[in-house]
């Protein structure tokens, strides 16, 4: 199968050394990529700007710094793929204006105006081919993930929305453990104990290998 995993934050910037972005070290969205190759898998990967190497055999690398794009990036080669796994933690705003120069102190006025970034998953939805292709999204929560989990899997029209809880301190940004919580709109809610990301990425793939015939 042919995997597409976007992983790693975006940048959003105000000036040429400022910008908006979040925790994400991509660590995540590398090892899914990790275990989809290890599985025999072909992938494209879509990286943020993250200081991890690529695992070995990827089919192509994309380095992206903001939503923008990675929203290209994913649109550019979302045709060839059998799986969309979008683990990048994407900013949902970017500053209104970016400065070509650095931004004085005496320029700015204490308030920065911001403009929504596009919603990747909502807007390439109408290019899915529905029945071909897999999508699978994430959501990191802080508090209880199935609620908005649940939601997010509903609007983005996903097939596998992972949930995860990232105030606990072995979940989510920056650590090589996480619990998740499978999330789809035909099976009741799957969670899983505390694993290796490695683990989680397995869990992953086996899932879309095991739901790529009932496409
Ligand atoms: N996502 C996306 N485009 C965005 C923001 C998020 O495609 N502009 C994707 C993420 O990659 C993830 C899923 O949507 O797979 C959920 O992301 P999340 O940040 O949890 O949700 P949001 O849509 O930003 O919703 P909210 O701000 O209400 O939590």
């Amino acid at each position: 199968m042919h995997f597409l995993i976007t992983a790693g934050p975006t940048r959003e910037f105000l000036d040429p050394v400022r910008f908006l972005s979040n925790r994400s070290t991509g660590k995540m969205g590398f090892a899914i990529a990790d275990a989809a190759l290890r599985r025999g898998h072909t992938v494209d990967l879509i990286a943020g700007p993250v200081s991890l190497p690529s695992p070995p055999g990827l089919s192509s690398r994309i380095d992206i710094l903001s939503a923008r794009d990675l929203l290209k990036a994913v649109q550019d080669r979302l045709p060839a793929c059998d799986v969309l796994i979008m683990c990048a933690a994407v900013a949902d705003w970017r500053p209104k204006d970016v400065a070509s120069t650095k931004l004085k102190k005496s320029e700015m006025n204490g308030t920065l105006e911001l403009v929504r970034n596009p919603d990747i998953l909502k807007t390439i939805l109408p290019q899915k081919r529905l029945d071909k292709q897999l999508f699978v999204g994430f959501a990191a929560e802080t508090g209880d993930p199935q609620m908005e989990g649940t939601r997010k899997l509903r609007e983005k029209g996903l097939d596998l929305l992972v949930a995860n809880d990232v105030s606990q301190p072995d979940v989510g940004f920056a650590v090589d453990t996480n619990r998740v919580l499978f999330l789809t709109s035909n099976q009741p809610p799957r969670p899983l104990p505390l694993m290796s990301k490695q683990q989680v990425g397995d869990e992953i793939i086996a899932w879309a290998e095991g739901h790529s015939a009932s496409i």
